[in-house]
């Protein structure tokens, strides 16, 4: 959605920074700094620990934050406005289309098929959407009154809508209707054993979804022709394309409940922490939800006539699956190995180990086919915000 349709007490916060000019060191600062080096390793660690904090609450009383704070922000409010892109595309097909996420006027069928994975999808949808739209303006908004520079992918509203009934016809950022979905979220958030901080890797729940291009929203009118033969008379066509978004909203969801823990790690000041803690949370919730309605997706099998490639849903409680990497009810997430295998099992956010977080992300939201279509400028330019995160350090 276009930045100028939001209301304008929101648009009106993200003017007339504060004039603040970064201080230079005090002679406190340099001789707490040379009196740290003097310490030994333990030392060095409980002192600082106190000390760091104390800089901390001095830096956020002063107004101030770290270039490298700034530095994850920006990546922060980028990968926001992806999400609030991609999130308008579903709700505008498969939501609810109100003042509070305008644009768009449904998909009749597409949006039964929603449904058919529980009845309030197209609820959720819309508070989705509406949550992402809000971390942006808000991370954009927080950049700006600390005298840092928001970020904007309008540039980048290059690639076509859907033209299905119900879309608007507009520029976007992400492209729905060619995505890989990687699914092994699914068996990652079940296993009791794996941590992919820990060099372990994980099945794809619906592996013929996590190969070639599928749409994950009608392309054209042709992809929610009714069925008469079936419940509701939504196609199997249909409703591929409703389970296959089912599981991308996970896939999506479960991205950024990691990248928050990830980055957090490395912020400086407190009320950044507090801000990147804060929204991350929405994340989880956000990922819960999903996880627990892609489960619901119908067994089906159908050819895509566009595509020619066979799409499967399989019974995921049965065998060959089944168990409990499989079972569609386990959605909370089991307690597996964390930092340390001789440490007991933990029911953990996975992964959240910090080094390469943000290029992380990027590779993964390109891998799934998010941004085919989008120019090298895109992509060079959401590299660059990836780099700059990933050098921040935890000062
Ligand atoms: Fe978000
Ligand atoms: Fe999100």
């Amino acid at each position: 959605m276009a930045r100028e349709n939001f209301p304008a007490t929101m648009a009106s916060t993200i003017t007339d920074p504060p004039a603040k000019e970064n201080p230079s060191p005090s002679p406190n600062d340099v001789r707490r700094r040379s009196f740290l080096k003097g310490l030994g390793v333990v030392g060095a660690a409980l002192s600082a620990g106190s000390l760091l904090t104390g800089e901390a609450e001095a830096q956020d009383r002063s107004g101030i934050i770290t270039v490298g704070d700034v530095a994850i922000l920006r990546f922060l409010a980028a990968t926001e406005l992806i999400e609030t892109d991609l999130w308008q595309q579903y709700n505008e097909l498969g939501g609810i289309q109100d003042s509070e996420v305008p644009g768009g006027s449904g998909s009749r069928l597409y949006t039964k098929a929603l449904e058919v994975l529980d009845g309030d999808m197209p609820q959720y949808i819309h508070d989705n959407t509406e949550d992402e739209m809000t971390h942006e303006l808000f991370i954009n908004a927080y950049l700006v009154s600390k005298g840092a520079e928001p970020v904007s992918l309008d540039p980048f509203r290059t690639l076509p809508s859907s033209q299905a009934t119900g879309a608007q016809q507009i520029g976007r950022l992400t492209n729905l209707m060619q995505l890989s979905v990687d699914t092994t979220w699914y068996t990652r958030y079940r296993s009791r054993t794996g941590n992919p901080d820990l060099g372990d890797t994980f099945p794809q729940a619906i592996p013929s979804i996590a190969t070639g291009q599928h749409p994950a929203i009608p392309r054209t009118d042709d992809d929610v022709q009714p069925d008469p033969s079936k419940p509701h008379h939504i196609s199997d066509l249909t409703q591929a394309i409703a389970n296959t978004a089912g599981f991308h909203f996970a896939t999506i969801e479960q991205g950024g409940t990691s990248l928050y823990p990830q980055v957090a790690q490395r912020v400086t000041s407190l009320e950044v922490l507090r801000i990147v803690l804060s929204l991350g949370g929405t994340e989880i919730c956000h990922f819960q939800t999903w996880s627990d309605k892609a489960g619901n997706s119908p067994q089906l099998s159908v050819v895509d006539p566009v595509t020619g490639s066979t799409v499967t849903f399989p019974d995921l409680n049965s065998p060959p699956f089944g168990g409990e990497d499989f079972q569609t009810n386990l959605i909370m997430p089991e307690p597996t190995a964390f930092l340390n295998r001789n440490l007991p099992a933990c029911s953990i956010i996975r992964p959240t180990a910090t080094k390469g977080a943000a290029m992380g992300a990027l590779k993964a939201f390109t891998a799934g086919g998010l941004f085919i279509g989008q120019s090298p400028q895109f992509f060079k330019f959401m590299r660059t915000l990836a780099i700059e995160a990933d050098l921040a350090v935890r000062q």
